[in-house]
């Protein structure tokens, strides 16, 4: 039987994670192909709409990767997307898809081992809870949440 290959959905911070995965890029480290990066000006703005929206349209596990604690060149950008993930989490697993599919990281740019070891966990991490059951399209014609049902 063929592996369940997730499909991740990571927002990347410009200043940061977005240039660490150029980092691991650079000295040839493996990630997953899984990840399918979204670069952003910062993770403050990334909202729960975003999130939500690629767990509907697809990801099967979605994470925000932003600069390390009180390095945000928008000053709190990172604290406000700490929260909204922590909000979101909270969603998933109120409507039974699970919080655990979501997932906030920081890393500075110069971290290209820690943005691929990261996609590589959480990809491995969602590939073990198995397809989104809240996606749609792909071979999912609906929500099969006990929210929708
Ligand atoms: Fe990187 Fe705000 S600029 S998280």
């Amino acid at each position: 039987m063929e592996e369940f290959q997730p499909v991740i959905v990571a927002f990347c911070c410009h200043y940061c994670a977005y240039t660490a995965a150029d980092m691991a890029g650079s000295k040839r480290l493996h990630y997953p192909a899984n990840v399918k990066i979204i670069r952003v000006p910062c993770t403050g703005k990334v909202s729960a709409l975003h999130m939500m929206e690629a767990l509907r349209k697809g990801a099967d596990g979605v994470y925000v990767a932003g600069c390390l604690e009180g390095d945000c060149h928008f000053r709190t950008g990172n604290t406000r997307a700490t929260k909204r993930v922590a909000y979101v989490k909270k969603l998933l697993d109120e409507i039974g898809i699970g919080g655990e599919r979501v997932e906030m990281y920081a890393m500075s740019a110069g971290m290209g081992e820690v943005f691929a070891r990261t996609a590589s966990e959480f990809t491995e991490k969602i590939r073990r809870l198995g397809p989104n059951p809240a996606r749609v399209g792909r071979d999912n014609p609906g929500c099969a949440t006990a929210a929708c049902s």
